[in-house]
């Protein structure tokens, strides 16, 4: 009798620690994809400011030291509150004054009835950005109406906005993530680049290698090249699947760092229901491409108001 409790309890054991083995992130990880080395992210980056921004600074800003940065950042800050002595303009718009930038990227978040993520990814980020000697700002775009939600017009509205303000790199992103590594340079590279490929919600796990939603940062000129994202997505889900398969009509091949460098914290919301006509309208994709996007956007412009921390544009779609 005692044996075989000896037994079971070594067997339980062993299928503990395997489990434990097999689930750990860290495992995940190694899982792993094509990426850019550490020592050839700032050779694939695009140099490039925003039109009307110059800086008197006298020396360039420095990115060894944010790429090779291992510091993770605590998902605590949403609670807490900015770090003192990071200027941001209004309108949610930064630039370190200490040394020249040599990226300016526009971050743009589509929004709806978050308030509370909101304010913790507003607070995140701009600590998170204090470490990269960026020049970027934060446009926020709110779909006002009651239809379900477009997050692909959203970014769209937010790019022509961006664009309009002079802004090279766009950098599309969701309110629920926040990436961890300072050493996730919030610049654009040559190739449209997918920045989330490691997140907590799939175990740091890319899921698929097209997927191109969460966090991604593309050129203006490439997201004008390819007509931008669809505006026929309503609901959840397949919007980012159809900007892959612009990309890939365009022969724009993606590209991502290292999972370490790339790894998020989703934060955690009832789950979002699929809709299922997206596969319908995925389909028909490439067909749609050249007359669907930028050139045939529509929507109501309710209001935009500079706030301390962001610019918010409201729209009915
Ligand atoms: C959806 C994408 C989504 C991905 C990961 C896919 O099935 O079409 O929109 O980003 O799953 O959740």
């Amino acid at each position: 009798m005692r044996q075989a409790n000896k037994k079971k309890i070594l067997y339980c054991g062993i299928v503990v620690i395997t489990l434990i083995i097999l689930l750990h992130p860290d495992m995940n990880a190694r899982r792993t994809y094509e990426y850019i080395e550490k020592e050839n992210i700032l050779n694939n980056l695009l140099e490039e400011i925003a039109e009307n921004f110059s800086s008197t600074a006298l020396i360039d800003c420095d990115y060894e030291d944010v790429i090779h940065d291992e510091t993770t950042l605590s998902i605590s800050l949403v609670d807490g509150d900015l770090i003192e002595g990071h200027k941001i303009r209004e309108g949610g718009e930064y630039a370190p004054s200490d040394c020249k930038p040599k990226y300016s990227t526009a971050i743009i978040v589509p929004y709806r009835d978050r308030a509370e993520q909101l304010r913790g990814f507003l607070v995140y980020m701009h600590t998170f950005f204090h470490r990269q000697h960026i020049h970027y700002r934060i446009f926020v775009i709110e779909q006002v109406d009651s239809r379900p939600f477009n997050r692909a017009k959203l970014l769209n509205i937010g790019a022509v906005a961006a664009m309009k303000a002079g802004y090279p790199c766009l950098v599309l992103h969701d309110v629920d993530l926040l990436p961890l590594k300072p050493a996730n340079l919030y610049a654009c590279t040559e190739r449209p680049r997918h920045m989330s490929s490691s997140i907590n919600k799939f175990r740091f796990v890319l899921p698929y290698l097209n997927l191109f939603g969460g966090a991604i940062a593309i050129g203006s000129r490439q997201y004008k090249e390819i007509n931008g994202m669809s505006n026929d997505y309503y609901g959840w889900g397949g919007e980012d699947d159809d900007l892959y398969s612009r990309l890939e009509a365009h022969n724009l091949k993606l590209c991502r760092f290292e999972p370490d460098t790339s790894r998020y914290h989703m934060f955690t919301h009832r789950p979002e229901r699929k809709t299922e006509p997206r596969h319908k309208v995925l389909s028909f994709s490439k067909d749609r491409m050249s007359s669907d996007g930028l050139n045939s956007l529509k929507y109501t412009e309710v209001a935009t108001v500079l706030h301390p921390l962001f610019t918010h544009i409201m729209v009915d779609l």
